[in-house]
């Protein structure tokens, strides 16, 4: 497999946090500290964040994302945005199958299918998230779960499609606790996944698509993470929060 064939992206995923007003200082703050950048920089941020992310990042290196979206063009949703509401504000990528969506709004792979396959339809960029719960990796079956997610979620979707697929590895045991897969264990599951997508579409396919790994990547460990060949890049929570941190993590991807 050939790194040099994908493109290396960090995003932040802001999570529920940060104001319309919090959300331009902090753009403020990091648009110069990542203007050198040599690989993408997206910023995923809570909807109504949006307007005033886009308007902070005009002209500057980073691209804004949203943290969902609903599978339906419009309709009787109460509290959902549809990808055509995201297209439409200018919105370039959105995370789809996040673990906290998962966990606290029953999300299925099922509707993370769903999700996706609409998102791609209005052409926006996708990072579906997939990865295990300590439970399931104690039990030996984060392989087949793994790979379980990365068939539901990308069923369906054609080879042209998936070119603007971005697949996030995210350990849920590693997720907002500070505790970091070692960068082997970051590897190995990004190589799982790439393989499972080679089966699914070829070769060329798997190696151009960007993989990322996240849950609890840092201004310390990111150097060491994206130095594994199948890792392409991260999805940063906690550490996306702070401009410095995440600027440092954003230069770790550009050697
Ligand atoms: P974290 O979150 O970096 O705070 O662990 C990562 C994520 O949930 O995408």
């Amino acid at each position: 497999m050939n790194k040099a064939k994908r493109a290396a992206i960090i995003a932040g995923n802001w999570k529920m946090n940060k104001t319309p007003k919090e959300a331009t200082e902090l753009i403020t703050a990091m648009k110069p500290l990542v203007k050198d950048a040599d690989c993408k920089v997206v910023l995923c941020v809570p909807f109504v964040d949006i307007d005033a992310a886009l308007k902070a990042s005009e002209g500057s290196n980073i691209e804004i994302g949203a943290e969902n979206c609903h599978f339906e063009t419009s309709g009787a949703f109460t509290g959902e945005i549809s990808p055509v509401m995201l297209k439409e504000m200018g919105v370039k990528y959105v995370i789809i199958g996040h673990s906290e969506r998962r966990q606290y709004f029953a999300e299925t792979d099922v509707t993370v299918n769903k999700r996706l396959t609409a998102a791609l339809k209005e052409g926006l960029k996708v990072i579906l998230c997939v990865g295990e719960l300590l439970e399931q990796r104690e039990q030996g079956i984060t392989e087949e779960l793994v790979r379980m997610q990365t068939k539901i979620a990308l069923g369906g979707v054609s080879k042209e499609d998936a070119k603007n697929v971005i697949i996030a590895y995210e350990p849920v045991w590693a997720i907002g606790t500070g505790k970091t897969a070692t960068s082997d264990q970051a590897q190995e599951v990004c190589k799982i996944i790439r393989n499972c997508v080679a089966e699914i579409y070829d070769n060329d396919v798997a190696e151009g698509m960007t993989i990322q790994y996240g849950g609890s990547m840092n201004a310390k460990n990111a150097d060491e993470l994206l130095s594994k060949v199948d890792v392409d890049g991260g999805l940063i929570g906690g550490a996306s929060l702070k401009a410095e941190d995440f600027s440092i993590i954003v230069k770790a991807a550009s050697k």
